[in-house]
């Protein structure tokens, strides 16, 4: 019998797709000499990576549908496939961002933390008063599947959509919305793409969303924005140097934050192992390239 593909996680992974990693690959603890790598977010895949894994390496299956962490121009000039995982987790990720929007706007995190400090209150009528998403302008940058499946969501809650697709006049659309969410991959072109500029473009009364990645928002320009009244708050669920969290958003009570929760729940975590496993499967066992290829 031919020696089965040897495949490299970089993270732990859930028992369901371990188990079927085992059943058609050995399981290597190092990149060097993997046929195949399983790539959480968290790892770097660039040049030196590759190098150190070696010419064998086939596939690299990114455990997220952003890819960000693989320098495409040194797996594409390697012949190395990279998957990603689109649509199990759009919901997911819709529903942490509406249900962010709801935590800032009616204040529920504020309110969470209020109650654990122990704070003397009784119920009154001025008290902690939010705004709903009934009614709001809604504001998608990035109307991939994410941005429109979090619109058609908010929309159930009364919100109005409008979309920032690539080459829209985003400066012009900003003054326009009550809550700004954010959808884009990062790339060059979107890294700092909401910085000082584009934050003094909102209303006042507008709040931030991203649960995109970190550095689409410039995290300081965000702190002084919030901190001045240049907008009203932000929810958080990625940062810009993540894990760390920008020091001056920790004190700031109009702001929610969330540790990279998008797509994690546990059912959407194992299906997006399985389609890790099945590009592995598609490019290691059966040579084919996976529809889910992006590079
Ligand atoms: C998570 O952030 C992902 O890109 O899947
Ligand atoms: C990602 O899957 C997106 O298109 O939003």
């Amino acid at each position: 019998m031919p020696a089965r593909p040897r495949v490299h996680l970089t993270a732990p992974v859930p028992r369901e797709v371990a188990a079927a990693l085992e059943g058609d690959f050995d399981l290597v603890d190092s990149p060097e000499g993997a046929d195949g790598i399983l790539v959480a977010l968290t790892a770097r895949v660039d040049e030196r990576y590759l190098e150190r894994a070696g010419p064998q390496l086939r596939v690299v299956a990114n455990y997220a549908v952003g890819v960000n962490n693989i320098d495409l121009d040194a797996t594409a000039a390697r012949g190395v496939v990279v998957t990603n995982t689109p649509d199990v987790l759009t919901r997911a990720t819709a529903e942490l961002a509406v249900g962010l929007m709801l935590a800032l706007l009616r204040r529920i995190a504020e309110g969470d933390r209020f109650i654990r400090r122990d704070s003397e209150w009784e119920f009154s009528l001025e008290f902690m008063l939010g705004s709903s998403l009934d009614g709001t302008e809604l504001l998608i940058v990035g109307p991939g599947r994410i941005g429109r499946e979090t619109a058609r969501l908010a929309e159930a809650f009364g919100a109005r959509s409008a979309f920032a697709g690539r080459g829209a006049d985003l400066q012009g659309l900003l003054p326009a919305a009550d809550v700004v969410s954010l959808h884009v991959p990062l790339t060059d072109a979107t890294r700092h793409l909401i910085d000082a500029e584009a934050l003094s473009a909102m209303r006042q009364s507008a709040v931030l969303v991203n649960v995109a990645r970190g550095p689409v928002v410039d995290e300081r320009a965000l702190v002084d924005a919030l901190r001045d009244g240049v907008i009203a708050g932000a929810a958080l669920d990625v940062y810009e140097r993540e894990p760390e969290v920008e020091e001056g958003l920790l004190s700031l009570e109009n702001v929610v934050l969330t540790p990279h929760l998008g797509s994690a729940t546990r059912d959407t975590r194992v299906a997006m192992g399985m389609l890790c496993v099945d590009a592995l499967r598609a490019v290691l066992l059966e040579g084919r390239r996976p529809a889910n290829a992006v590079g």
